[in-house]
């Protein structure tokens, strides 16, 4: 028998008249009210955070946080890490099914062959001082590639969209990695389109033309594992603040650098950055207990970096392949005795016996471990976030096609409930 309703009403204590609002079904996960008949009432609805709201319909990742699930158009994330590589993932966000031997090879073609960037970007990465972050450099460089490549920016056209998102998925790699060779103050490495999308990043970060450069092959598959694990995660704040200027009619790259911003910030894609400074300031598995007490503490701001999450009020199921990942990497490395990741090891078991983080079922997240797993590498921590976003670029991309082909998007344009002063007086400057 369904037990699901099918309508749900809303009745008011003052005698108005109730309004019936029908109930809609997904393939998965909860069913939603449509409140959009309400708006003709002139009744609004409160939601600060989005946390009852869906914006919008998509068939692209679904998400269950109570059961610590993710599917990428219904593939499992553990399949997908196990037996795609990220561009076959990309393919697969952006087109709903994965690619056979063919489209494969032909789309790592199409990627490798737009890698490159304009030769004229050069000089914008040269305006930024040498110690700029990253991200702030990909904000900047990223929203930039409107100036050069308008010839797929009317976003009515679908070949046109198509192309600025190859360009997109094929140069953000190229951008992050050159943030980082202008921080250094090396020469930007070009990249070589005999290596895989991973290999050729490690090799634009690594190499110098200087000496030859082997990808790890071990530490290439865990640095693809990140860019998997990271390619979409549903509506979070990047991904709903790129669908949120694209619904204005913005062109895709300055909506990417606009998620790239939203990303930024350390309650999001900037956590793995934020949990490994939190470690250097910890820096002894002495003082773990003094920085539990203040997580604790309601007076003091500081949370467990890493450790938490929106969504999964179970063990983030990204977090677990990232984990065996981050022991994999280890032992490769021969890190398993380094102070760093003993502290980090440290701080994961005892949070995990702790009954602060076990009631409220604070367990560590995705970007605790793949922090680890990239300062293993040797990954500065300020790239740890420009890394996240260039894993993320195919799950915005494909979000943001799917927005402009989705007859019912509109401007997104949110009501608030007004709290300021009713209307008044200005009174002359002498008088106030
Ligand atoms: N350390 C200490 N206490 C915490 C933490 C933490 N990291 N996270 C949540 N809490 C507490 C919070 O104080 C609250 O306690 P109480 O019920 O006593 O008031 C309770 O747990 C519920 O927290 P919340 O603030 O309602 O949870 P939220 O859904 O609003 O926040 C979060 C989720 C991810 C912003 C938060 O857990 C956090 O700030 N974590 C640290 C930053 C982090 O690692 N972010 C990365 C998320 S994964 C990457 C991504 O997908 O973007």
């Amino acid at each position: 028998m369904n037990n699901k309703p099918t309508k749900a009403t809303i009745s008011f204590d003052n005698g108005a008249a109730p309004i019936e609002l029908p109930v809609l079904s997904g393939s998965l996960g909860n069913d939603v009210i449509d409140i959009r008949a309400l708006g003709k009432h002139d009744i609004f609805t409160y939601d600060p955070g989005f946390m009852s709201t869906a914006a919008c319909n998509s068939s692209i990742t679904f998400i269950d946080g109570e059961n610590g699930l993710l599917y990428y158009r219904g593939y499992p994330i553990e399949e997908l890490a196990e037996h795609c590589d990220y561009l076959e993932v990309a393919y697969l966000l952006m087109h709903g099914e994965l690619p056979n031997a063919t489209e494969k090879q032909e789309f790592i073609a199409t990627i490798s062959g737009s890698s490159m960037l304009h030769d004229q970007l050069n000089n914008i990465f040269r305006g930024f001082r040498r110690d700029a972050h990253p991200m702030a450099v990909m904000v900047g460089v990223v929203g930039s590639l409107s100036a050069f490549y308008f010839d797929s920016m009317d976003i009515r056209e679908a070949k046109h969209r198509e192309l600025s998102a190859h360009r997109l998925l094929a140069k953000v790699p190229t951008i992050a990695a050159w943030s980082y060779k202008y921080n250094l103050g090396q020469p930007f490495m070009y990249p070589q389109n005999h290596l895989n999308y991973a290999e050729n990043f490690m090799h634009m970060m690594f190499a110098t033309p200087c000496e030859k450069y082997e990808p790890n092959p071990i530490l290439a598959k865990a640095f693809d594992r990140i860019l998997i694990l990271h390619a979409d995660h549903e509506q979070n704040a990047s991904t709903s603040t790129v669908r949120l200027v694209g619904s204005s009619g913005a062109n895709p790259f300055a909506c990417i650098s606009a998620g790239i911003a939203s990303l930024w910030g350390p309650a999001h894609g900037g956590a793995n950055e934020a949990t490994l400074n939190m470690l250097e300031e910890i820096g002894d598995i002495s003082r773990i207990g003094e920085y539990l007490k203040r997580a604790k503490d309601k007076t003091d701001n500081f949370r467990l970096m890493g450790f938490g999450h929106r969504v999964y009020r179970n063990m983030d199921p990204r977090a677990a392949i990232m984990r065996k990942t981050c022991h994999e990497v280890l032992n490769e490395l021969g890190l398993n005795d380094d102070p760093m990741f003993k502290l980090a090891m440290e701080l994961e078991k005892i949070a995990l016996e702790d009954e602060y983080f076990v009631s409220r079922k604070l367990y560590p997240n995705v970007d605790f471990y793949s922090g680890i797993v990239m300062r293993a590498m040797g990954i500065p921590n300020s790239m740890f976030t420009a890394i996240f976003a260039l894993a993320r670029t195919a799950g915005w991309i494909a979000q943001w096609s799917e927005m402009h082909s989705d007859p019912e998007a509109k401007i997104g344009r949110p009501r608030q409930l007004y709290t300021g002063a009713a209307r008044r007086t200005v009174m002359p400057v002498s008088k106030r």
